[in-house]
């Protein structure tokens, strides 16, 4: 089976986030539970989407690639920009936010399934593309990101995560053979979850102008009870350190 197969499978199997709720998927209940636990986790999150505000959103149109059930997507969507698309890999992520999108989400946003490696969109038609989590899970990171830069206008920006090797959690997962993606099933896989330097990283964005790359978030999933004893200032402290999230901010 192609890589890409493989990785399809795994995530249509496993909805991202859905280890912070036991509410039945779709609920109503399931969306609030998982929105509030992921947002009291995800500190860095919050900051970055406040810091969106001020940016006149309702003239631009947004991309969010590998948005999953499409939590970030729909929390984007209320800061008004003109358009807001989320795409996904799996039929099963999109199934579940194209049916809150109809529930709550307004005119501006849609989902459609595709692939990041060859988007079904035409160059430079957006101005802000975001993606969190997702391109270090696809075979060709090189072709994703190649993607991005043709799809964003001249001016554009994007904003992205991906894994950082120099990472306390990177450190943990090799020493004791974690499973980086599904901490319900310790015997299963993600077949795709590569790590980078801030080096590679920066080299990986080199189309780019005014490229910040910083890491943050020292914890994760298993480690989440130690994270929330831990004061913001001090982990955003760590997480400069040995965070395990490189967010990329860089300029078409
Ligand atoms: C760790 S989850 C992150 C989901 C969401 N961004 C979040 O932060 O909750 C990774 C997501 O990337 C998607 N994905 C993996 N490879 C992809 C690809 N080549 N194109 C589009 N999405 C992909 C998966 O289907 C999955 O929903």
């Amino acid at each position: 089976m192609a890589e890409l197969d493989r990785v399809r499978d795994f995530w249509e199997d496993h909805l991202n986030n859905e280890i912070y709720t036991d509410f039945e998927r779709g609920s109503p209940e399931y969306f609030e539970d998982i929105e509030r636990q992921r947002y009291r986790h995800h500190y860095h999150l919050v900051e970055l989407f406040a810091s969106l505000e001020g940016e006149a959103p309702d003239q631009k149109r947004l991309l969010e690639i590998g948005c999953g059930i499409g939590i970030d997507t729909l929390f984007l969507a209320r800061l008004g920009f003109g358009e807001v698309v989320g795409v996904d890999l799996t039929e099963a992520a999109i199934a579940v936010a194209s049916e809150r999108a109809r529930a709550e989400g307004g005119n501006a946003l849609r989902f459609e399934v595709a692939n990041s490696e060859s988007l079904p969109f035409p160059d430079a038609r957006f101005d802000l593309v975001y993606s969190f989590g997702v391109i270090h899970h696809t075979p060709s990171i090189e072709n994703a990101i190649a993607e991005i830069h043709r799809v964003l206008a001249p001016g554009g920006r994007a904003l992205v995560m991906i894994y950082h090797r120099h990472s306390l959690v990177d450190w943990i997962h090799r020493a004791f053979r974690l499973p980086y993606e599904s901490p319900r099933d310790l015997e299963d896989h993600c077949p795709v979850v590569n790590r980078y330097s801030k080096a590679e990283a920066r080299q990986l964005f080199s189309a780019f102008s005014g490229v910040e790359i910083h890491s943050d978030y020292p914890f994760t999933h298993g480690m989440r009870a130690v994270g929330l004893r831990i004061p913001v200032p001090l982990q955003r402290s760590l997480g400069r350190a040995i965070g395990w999230h490189l967010m990329i901010d860089a300029r078409k």
